[in-house]
């Protein structure tokens, strides 16, 4: 059986049109997801939704509980996991408003978390491919009217400050990125450990720095962005409920097989 779970970021503490729907509360090893875990059925798809900020917006990107947020979603059943999350854009032709299926990522985030494995077990799993592309291509084929760019290069800051405009030209001029968030990572890394497919939607509120006509990141914009954003987000996650229905298949990029030759401790040890 499949079950599928929304990270909703900034601007995203619920989802409505449930059935079933409640909040509950998951204990895991990693310590206390962000909040309460919200689970019912859209249509005839299980559904799982986690504010990643926790409602009322407690966690910065930097204290997010990632190994207990994927942790608690991986113990729920879920199979496949879609965030939803704002970002500043690189590029002039994905403007505010817009959103960008994200295939990519550089990380620059260092003071979080980033896996499950560590001293007792190691493991070294691959996140060349970090994205699962039959989830991309379920989110791709939901997407209606929405204006949807395929593919980019998400650049993971570590914030909670917006970058320096010399900064900004780097990752757009020199790197390549096409966006820029807070809070992707190490998410997608423990999502491949969890061997759960992991795809990302990232929302553009804003030019960051580098853009000579908005060199300033104003967060009244970007909840001003979001909120007009809310109601396509939501029709999103419908949508994508409704591609998804059904009973969930082997994944033809093997995420949810992501550990079967990741593991160098014996079983000895
Ligand atoms: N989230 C929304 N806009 C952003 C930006 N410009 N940089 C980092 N995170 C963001």
């Amino acid at each position: 059986m499949s079950r599928l779970a929304i990270i909703g970021g900034s601007g995203i503490y619920d989802i409505d049109g449930l059935e079933d729907a409640k909040w509950q509360t998951i204990e895991t090893p990693w310590g206390q997801p962000s909040d309460k875990i919200l689970t019912g059925r859209l249509g005839e798809t299980e559904m799982a939704f986690l504010p990643r900020h926790g409602r009322g917006h407690v966690h910065s990107p930097t204290t997010v509980p990632y190994r207990a947020n994927i942790d608690a979603l991986k113990r729920l059943g879920v199979t496949d996991v879609i965030s939803i999350s704002a970002c500043g854009s690189f590029r002039e032709d994905m403007a505010p408003g817009d959103f960008v299926l994200v295939d990519q990522f550089v990380d620059r985030t260092f003071a979080r978390e980033k896996s499950f494995f560590g001293t007792g077990c190691v493991a070294h799993v691959s996140v060349a491919h970090p994205v699962c592309e039959r989830l991309r291509g379920a989110v791709k084929a939901s997407a209606a009217d929405i204006t949807l760019h395929d593919g980019g290069t998400y650049l993971a800051m570590e914030g909670p400050q917006f970058s320096t405009v010399a900064e900004s030209k780097l990752y757009r001029d020199v790197w390549g990125c096409d966006v820029i968030g807070m809070t992707n990572m190490p998410e997608a890394k423990l999502a491949r450990e969890a061997e759960l497919c992991y795809a990302s939607v990232a929302m553009i509120t804003d030019y960051d720095s580098w853009h000579p006509d908005h060199d300033t990141v104003q967060i009244t914009e970007i909840i001003a962005t979001l909120r007009g954003n809310a109601e396509k987000a939501r029709m999103l996650v419908r949508a994508v409920a409704e591609t998804l229905a059904g009973p969930h298949p082997d994944c033809p990029h093997g995420c949810d097989r992501a550990l079967e030759y990741a593991i160098m401790t014996g079983p000895e040890a």
